[in-house]
């Protein structure tokens, strides 16, 4: 497999997914890798990207794309382990334990990575359950075990979310409602044919085999729904994108609206706007405003440090979170490896490469730290060699 015959020592290695390595061999990378590997050019990292099958875990070497300066081109080189590792890609079910065997030889090498963990929906939800200054954000949530947990939830709410413990982009996401005549309807979005699904029942007992056969088996949890903010009688979320930047601290890199289409139960594949134009265009006063914004960033700065407290250090958190129509914040799910869609989306290109500049940033920084503590254990072994504290 590995066949060209450059060697070079990584410092930070962008898994990717097969899909975006397909595209990296075609020519035609994505563009926000792209712009990922441009921000590298302030930088100056030896930064690659590969994907699981391009490890050769005997060897210890991986095939990677970098992008060439002196020439503006993509080029393949063989690069060692990096130093550190910034997760941008899926790892599918067949290659999970070539993955783990991987991330095992990374560990005994004390590779430092930039995101280290996934953050389950459930997983955060449950764990942040206890987190006392969290609290006041919260769904009342439950992991389903038997249609008496659905019968229990649609008893307390007229409205339910279904939401898989895994899954990104709405895709295991099911809104299930008491309609005025105690009917009760499941909408969901398809994503193959790219269009929302509606199912009607007279009992809600008529809505298990649907469920069973939506979530084939895998785990999903119960939460109230959102009584969601609206625009024009489209339902708004927000995502915030929170990052470290190149001196290790946290930063708001930018809140977005995301604006569902018409009927979605969803708000993702919409557009998306700044939040200060969400304030102006509910017709908040400045003062409000201020307030509103203080209270957000509160809270978004809470969720990113109750995160690490459990999981480690990232470099970014992305964070869905609601409005209620009474402007309460409530908390919906965090994101590890956030594609960063809506940043883009609502903020333009220039805060998109400012957010890519703060990975290859932060990335440097650990480096800088991890080379200094190194330096600073043996200067404190030469002192005692020397007999210095001993005189
Ligand atoms: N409890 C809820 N109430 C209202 N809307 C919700 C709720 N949970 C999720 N949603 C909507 O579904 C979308 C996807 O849910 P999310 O938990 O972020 O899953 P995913 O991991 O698929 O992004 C959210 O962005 C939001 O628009
Ligand atoms: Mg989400």
């Amino acid at each position: 497999m590995l066949n060209v015959q450059k060697y070079l020592t990584g410092h930070l290695g962008v898994l990717v997914s097969n899909r975006a390595w397909r595209a990296l061999c075609k020519n035609k990378p994505h563009y926000r890798l792209k712009q990922l590997a441009k921000a590298n050019a302030n930088a100056n990292l030896n930064l690659f990207f590969f994907t699981v099958n391009t490890v050769d875990k005997k060897k210890k070497l991986i095939k990677g794309y970098y992008f060439d300066f002196t020439d503006n081109s993509w080029k393949t080189a063989i690069f060692s382990y990096p130093a550190t590792i910034y997760r941008r890609g899926g790892v599918c079910k067949k290659e999970r334990k070539s993955y783990r065997t991987f991330v095992r030889q990374c560990n005994k090498k004390k590779t430092l990575f930039l995101n280290p963990s996934s953050l389950g929906n459930w997983d955060i939800y449950n764990y942040f359950s206890s987190v006392k200054p969290l609290k006041p954000y919260l769904l009342q949530t439950i992991l389903y075990e038997d249609p008496e947990d659905l019968f229990y939830m649609m008893k307390k709410h007229k409205t339910i979310y279904l939401k898989g413990v895994t899954g990104r982009k709405g895709q295991n996401v099911v809104r299930v409602e008491r309609l005025p005549d105690n009917q009760y309807q499941c909408k969901y979005y398809d994503h193959t044919k790219r269009k929302v699904h509606l199912l009607r029942y007279k009992k809600l007992d008529q809505i298990v085999p649907f469920i069973d056969k939506f979530y084939k088996g895998k785990k999903f949890m119960v939460q109230e729904a959102i009584d969601l903010l609206e625009v024009n009688h489209r339902r708004v979320d927000l995502r915030a994108e929170l990052q470290r930047n190149k001196i290790g601290e946290i930063e708001i890199s930018g809140v977005s609206a995301r604006k569902s289409k018409k009927d979605s139960p969803i708000t993702i594949h919409a557009n998306a706007f700044p939040l200060d134009e969400l304030f102006d265009l509910k017709k908040l006063s400045s003062e409000e405003k201020f307030k509103m914004k203080q209270q957000i960033e509160n809270f978004l700065y809470t969720v990113y440090k109750k995160t690490e407290d459990k999981y480690g250090q990232f470099v970014e958190i992305g964070i869905d979170f609601a409005l209620t129509k009474d402007f309460q914040i409530k908390f919906i799910e965090c994101n590890s490896q956030s594609a960063k869609v809506s940043l883009l989306k609502a903020h333009g290109k220039n805060t998109l490469n400012k957010a890519m500049l703060n990975i290859v940033l932060y990335a440097k920084y650990l480096l800088a730290e991890k080379a200094g503590v190194e330096r600073k254990g043996k200067l404190t072994l030469v002192r005692k060699e020397d007999g210095v504290v001993n005189i």
